[in-house]
């Protein structure tokens, strides 16, 4: 069996029904449930024994040692992570205790657990760290994608305490010959993502006639990745990649924020059509993220080069997919929408933003 962290995230969770819905090997989902974590998402494996649900924290090294003597997985792939950038302006103290305590919890657990394994055993097994682009810092617009020999410049608590648990998978490689992956993908979309996110959070707010609050001038550039794509290319470096090594991961789908928003206005035109006028007459300029980086693009040309992994989707098929999801799943929505969301909303936006725009 394999062994995830954070698997009832957007990205964990859509691979977790992914992988169950392709292959009979089980899965141990071992999850915090923050906000972000949602067994709801997971609602379609109850009565599954293919999938052991844990609630529990990366950070408890004797939970992750049970697990692990219990379940004897014979891989790890490491989603669980504080993953907003913007929540991290506002407390980095949670991205420091996750990202980086919590993956370094995990590694010595999976240390332990794989020096006592047999030879074969020890070979064939794999830590696949699951990471980002922001890593590689802010690129100007004549600049190349990133490739995986861009040296790291993180911006952002969120983006500095992901390049430290990468930092980490890779000491653990070299120092303690642990069989790590890494994965630093782009942006992803898709269902289940939490309407923190800028697509989400774009989609769910223009069905409520609120404001579109836009960052800065709106023309940041993102990398844009349908899940379901992000999710293929974690199955094939965890099958093939090579140990030590880190893939790229993107959709050769650069736009900028405002392109994004633009778009989701336009397809909720045609799909839910607002008596008071298009969609975009919502969008609101609103005070930049400090920090903001303004442009990230993947070179993913190596994952494809050794691994053959490309994006299935389009922009223009995923984006489709995705509002058609979030219209059929108010009730998700709604449940998502907790107190705490809402406590959140009003710290980063203000309450105007609440209102009808
Ligand atoms: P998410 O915030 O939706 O989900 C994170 C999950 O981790 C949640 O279910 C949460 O409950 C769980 N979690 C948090 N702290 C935990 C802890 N201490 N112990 C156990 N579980 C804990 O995040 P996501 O967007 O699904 O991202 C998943 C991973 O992919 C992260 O590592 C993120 O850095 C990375 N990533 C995300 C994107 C993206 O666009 N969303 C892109 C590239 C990489
Ligand atoms: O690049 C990969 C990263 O993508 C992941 O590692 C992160 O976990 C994930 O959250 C995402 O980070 P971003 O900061 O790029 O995503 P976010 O959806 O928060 O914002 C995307 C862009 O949209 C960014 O330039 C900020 C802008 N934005 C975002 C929000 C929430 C707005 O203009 N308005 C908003 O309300």
């Amino acid at each position: 069996m394999i062994f995830v962290t954070g698997g009832a995230g957007f990205i964990g969770a859509n691979f977790v029904l992914e992988w169950l819905s392709g292959s009979d090997e089980a899965v141990v989902n071992l999850d915090a449930l923050t906000y972000a974590g949602n067994l709801q998402t997971l609602s379609s494996l109850q009565g599954d024994d293919r999938h052991h649900f844990i609630h529990g924290d990366i950070c408890d090294r004797a939970q992750l040692d049970r697990l692990f003597a219990t379940h004897r997985p014979r891989a790890v792939v490491h989603f669980a992570a504080e993953s907003h950038v913007d929540r991290s302006i506002h407390g980095p103290a949670a991205f420091v205790r996750t990202n980086v305590e919590g993956t370094f919890t995990l590694l010595e657990a999976a240390r332990a657990y794989w020096s006592a394994l047999d030879p074969i055993q020890r070979d064939a097994f794999r830590f696949l760290h699951v990471s980002t682009d922001e890593v590689y810092g802010s690129l100007g617009p004549d600049d190349p994608p990133f490739a995986e020999t861009k040296a790291y410049e993180p911006n952002s608590p969120y983006s500095a305490s992901k390049a430290a648990s990468d930092h980490l998978v890779r000491a653990w490689h070299h120092t303690y010959g642990l069989p790590v992956v890494t994965t630093n993908c782009s942006n992803n979309y898709g269902p289940y993502q939490f309407p923190e996110k800028l697509i989400p959070l774009m989609i769910v707010n223009a069905l409520a006639g609120k404001r579109l609050p836009v960052y800065g001038d709106g023309r940041n550039v993102r990398d844009w990745l349908y899940v379901a794509d992000h999710c293929a290319a974690i199955r094939e470096v965890l099958a093939r990649g090579r140990p030590g090594e880190t893939y790229n991961i993107g959709g050769w789908n650069e736009m900028t924020n405002l392109d994004i928003v633009r778009t989701v206005c336009g397809l909720l035109d045609t799909l839910r059509p607002d008596p008071a006028g298009p969609h975009a007459r919502l969008i609101t300029y609103v005070t930049d993220r400090p920090g903001h980086d303004r442009r990230y693009a993947i070179d993913a040309r190596k994952i494809e080069r050794e691994l053959g992994w490309r994006p299935a989707e389009t922009f223009e098929s995923g984006i489709a997919k995705t509002v058609g999801w979030y219209l059929e799943h108010g009730e998700w929505v709604a449940n998502v929408q907790s107190g705490a969301y809402r406590d959140w909303v009003a710290r980063q936006y203000g309450s105007g933003d609440e209102g009808r725009g």
